[in-house]
């Protein structure tokens, strides 16, 4: 196990800021976990867990050790007139692995296209697009206590998931004791926050094969090429250009996807804002609550195209922060409290970050 020292972060995170990890182990299988866990001086140090940095904002050089997750493979594990069961490393690319599930003619991910990160990563915020959430498609996962060193299996229910939520994203009550159930495998409820590292992730693909098309984008490219049974292929296709034509390439401008997430309200809070906001964006939910679209939130308080020092609201997409070049992690927090405070004052809605703030 090499320990690398002094590593630049800044090809390792999309929004592209400048910062460096003081320590860090490159995790290509489970026996370089053990190796960590075994090492005394490594064992001792807080861990940051890194995947393909698609949802982080770096504030800082990293002080704690970082894992960089490099678990690689993909294979069909099991297959029935059900479905099909997929094990993938979870240091795979997930837009790749997407394009290789349609290759082998593996349909089910094509509305999840495109979106940047790691497989790894993807059920840590429940990655969803174009109506479809990771949690839709997900089997089990893979991982590594850190604090134990046990390896267990999780399910959806243990996952926790919700909208762009899981127990990966919550830190434990306390790291050293949080509750593990009696098959050793922590206890629903419980955050996981850096005290795991997930190293593989398995998917179930049902079949039949069933297509998603209720997000208004998708309806939409219906109705422009009169296509009204289109294959996974085609959806795939239609995903790319939508995300292409909204959202800024990370290899080309730095950015971490939706800065915010929609928040929810009650049907009364939003009967009450549509009476002084008619044009207000929102989706009933199956729970009665209502989500509110943060972009049209944040644009309505005139904020496409404004910055801070390098950091920006991008122009085609105001839910999208956007590095211009050497932005800092603190100006894009303090762009981001900005957007908080002014969409606050006119609507009395606070915005909550998705990205991780490190
Ligand atoms: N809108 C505006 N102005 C804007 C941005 C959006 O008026 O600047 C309006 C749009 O016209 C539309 C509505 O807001 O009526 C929703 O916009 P869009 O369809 O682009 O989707 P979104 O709610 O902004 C969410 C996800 C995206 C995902 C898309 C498609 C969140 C936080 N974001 O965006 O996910 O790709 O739906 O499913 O849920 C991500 O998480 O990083 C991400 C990109």
């Amino acid at each position: 196990m090499l320990v690398e020292k002094n590593v630049p972060l800044q090809p390792y995170n999309t929004f592209h800021i400048v910062a460096k990890a003081f320590s860090l182990v490159r995790v290509t299988g489970v026996d370089v976990l053990d190796q960590v866990l075994a090492d005394p001086e490594l064992a001792a140090q807080p861990r940051f867990i890194l995947g393909g940095g698609s949802n982080i904002v770096l504030t800082g050089d990293v002080r704690s050790l970082v894992l960089k997750v490099e678990v690689m493979g993909r294979r069909v594990v099991q297959e029935t007139d059900k479905g099909i069961v997929i094990e993938v490393g979870a240091g795979e690319n997930w837009h790749e692995l997407v394009a290789w599930t349609l290759d082998q003619g593996y349909p089910g991910l094509e509305n999840l296209a495109m979106i940047p990160g790691t497989v790894g990563a993807s059920p840590v915020q429940n990655i969803g697009a174009y109506g479809l959430e990771l949690q839709d498609r997900f089997h089990s996962l893979d991982a590594t206590d850190l604090v134990t060193g046990a390896r267990y299996t999780l399910d959806a229910a243990q996952c926790g998931f919700g909208y762009r939520d899981s127990v990966f994203k919550h830190p434990p009550a306390d790291a050293a004791t949080a509750a593990l159930g009696d098959d050793g495998a922590p206890m629903t409820g419980f955050g996981l926050r850096d005290r795991v590292v997930i190293t593989h992730v398995r998917l179930f693909l049902p079949k039949p094969w069933k297509p998603v098309l209720g997000y208004a984008d998708l309806e939409r490219k219906m109705l422009e090429t009169g296509i009204t049974t289109p294959d996974a292929r085609q959806i795939f296709d239609w995903v790319c250009a939508i995300r292409s034509a909204k959202l800024p390439n990370p290899a080309v401008l730095g950015n971490a996807g939706s800065f915010f997430k929609n928040p929810q309200v009650t049907r009364e809070q939003c009967d009450d804002i549509i009476q002084r906001e008619p044009r207000i964006v929102h989706y009933p939910l199956d729970n009665g609550a209502v989500k509110l679209a943060a972009g049209w939130l944040i644009d309505a308080c005139g904020w496409k195209g404004k910055s801070v020092g390098n950091a920006a609201v991008y122009e085609r997409q105001a839910l999208v922060l956007v590095n211009r070049g050497d932005a800092t992690g603190g100006e894009v927090m303090t762009l981001a409290r900005a957007i908080q405070t002014s969409v606050y004052e006119r609507f009395g809605i606070q915005l909550e970050p998705e990205p991780v703030v490190v």
